[in-house]
């Protein structure tokens, strides 16, 4: 490895942040009743001090420019932060320097705690040493300074920053440079400012940074629950916020999932069929699931992905095990050789009473064969998701879906994050 210490700048390096600073911007200037101006000169704003940008872009007094950072500060604090994305491959790349033992520093323009705010919100926090901004209400706070404090004397170190201002800060200080054009400095101030090294992707860094890149571990996480429970809803925010932490996620669901498993789940949830016996139902979902794993599933694990997959095995068990009275372990039995050792790492069961959910599911569309059940079969499958739940504790995560979905996803972001660090996904 070529640096033991590595300084970050935040925006447009570690995070694309300039749709929460645009929109900032626009917000404080409408406030300050003044003209907002081009989508080009907004842009601007990203990187350099806010009362520099406020006084040099948009014409303000050295007091007026004093009053906009500290809306602007106010704003961001609430509503701007959330516009905001770990770029795709950081992820891993800050996980080898770690597991290298390099000292990971972030020096950013932005207030300390609005940048603890970020990181932590990404579950970015646990892989630096030091994370340093101005404080509060500091306005004219030099790069140079937050470098220095940021780094606390580790050596061999080198800047990563994406505007002119973080690559001549680390001149003066006489440390190595490298400056990505991903983020949103202008090629010429990049070219002109002179870095030691120049990366126009995060995959580029691997090899200025001198470290070896390492293949990704995949993570697979299942959403379970009764019909109506919200699984749907909160497998598609949940693949949001992944992406948004920078993890390379995918969704898929089951029944179905690929294109010969989607001609069985037609099958089975055709009202036509309702003379199905209740192991041919078993063995189509296990026969479904089997193409699905050997498809999408195991394909994408191998690749590094985090899948979330809409209902798995566990739906087999609840629905055709306890629900069509089966027995679960004969249906865990059939599906062995159709999970072919692919259990999700975790899986997230939305626990709603079933009558709730089913009133829910109702008022969302037509039901479909099998939510077309008595309610006794349905109290069976989520007695038995309960049981599940309470038999595989170090697998299964029990959300309480009562909630709205926002408030629901929260719950769910926060635990699914505590398993994935645990268990060294990046
Ligand atoms: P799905 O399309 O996920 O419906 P919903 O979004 O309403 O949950 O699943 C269709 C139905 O198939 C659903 O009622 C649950 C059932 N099912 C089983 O009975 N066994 C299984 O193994 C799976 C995956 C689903």
């Amino acid at each position: 490895m070529k640096y033991k210490s590595v300084v970050w700048d935040l925006d447009g390096v570690l995070t694309d942040s300039a749709p929460g600073i645009i929109s900032t911007t626009k917000y404080v200037l409408s406030k300050m009743n003044k003209r907002i101006p081009s989508d080009t000169v907004l842009r601007m704003f990203l990187g350099p001090p806010l009362a520099v940008s406020f006084r040099e872009l948009c014409g303000m007094s050295e007091k007026q420019a004093f009053i906009a950072s500290d809306l602007y500060r106010e704003r961001y604090r609430t509503d701007g932060w959330h516009d905001n994305a770990v770029y795709p491959g950081i992820r891993p790349l800050l996980k080898a320097l770690r597991d290298k033992g390099c000292y990971l520093c972030v020096a950013t323009g932005k207030s300390t705690s609005a940048a603890k705010r970020i990181l932590d919100a990404f579950f970015l926090t646990p892989y630096f040493d030091r994370i340093i901004g101005s404080s509060e209400n500091q306005h004219n706070v030099q790069k140079q300074d937050v470098i220095v404090d940021a780094l606390q004397g580790n050596n061999a170190a080198v800047m990563i920053g994406d505007r002119d201002s973080d690559i001549l800060a680390a001149r003066a200080l006489g440390i190595d440079s490298i400056a990505v054009s991903y983020g949103y400095g202008s090629d010429e101030e990049l070219v002109l400012s002179r870095p030691t090294g120049k990366a126009d992707s995060v995959d580029a860094l691997w090899e200025l940074l001198g470290v070896e890149k390492i293949s990704q571990n995949g993570y697979f996480i299942s959403v379970e629950g009764n019909d109506g429970c919200g699984k749907t809803t909160q497998t598609g925010l949940l693949y949001e916020w992944l992406r948004q932490c920078g993890f390379d996620a995918m969704t898929t669901r089951e029944p179905g999932g690929s294109p010969v498993a989607e001609k069985i789940r037609a099958i089975l949830l055709d009202k036509e069929n309702m003379s199905m016996y209740g192991i041919t139902e078993a063995l189509l979902f296990a026969a479904s699931r089997a193409q699905h794993v050997k498809e999408v599933i195991e394909p994408a694990l191998v690749r590094g992905k985090v899948v979330i997959t809409d209902r798995f095995v566990d739906s087999s068990i609840a629905y055709q095990g306890a629900g069509q009275q089966l027995g679960e372990d004969m249906v865990a039995q059939i599906n062995a050789p159709a999970v072919d050792g692919h259990y999700p790492d975790t899986t997230v069961y939305l626990d709603l009473d079933y009558r709730v959910a089913l009133k829910r599911r109702k008022h969302a569309s037509e039901a479909d064969r099998i939510e077309l059940n008595p309610e006794d079969f349905h109290q069976r499958v989520q007695d038995a998701f309960r049981r599940l739940h309470a038999t595989n504790r170090e697998r299964y995560l029990k959300i309480d879906a009562s909630g709205t979905a926002e408030d629901i996803a929260r719950a769910v972001y926060g635990q699914v994050a505590v398993r994935m660090m645990l268990s060294g996904v990046a």
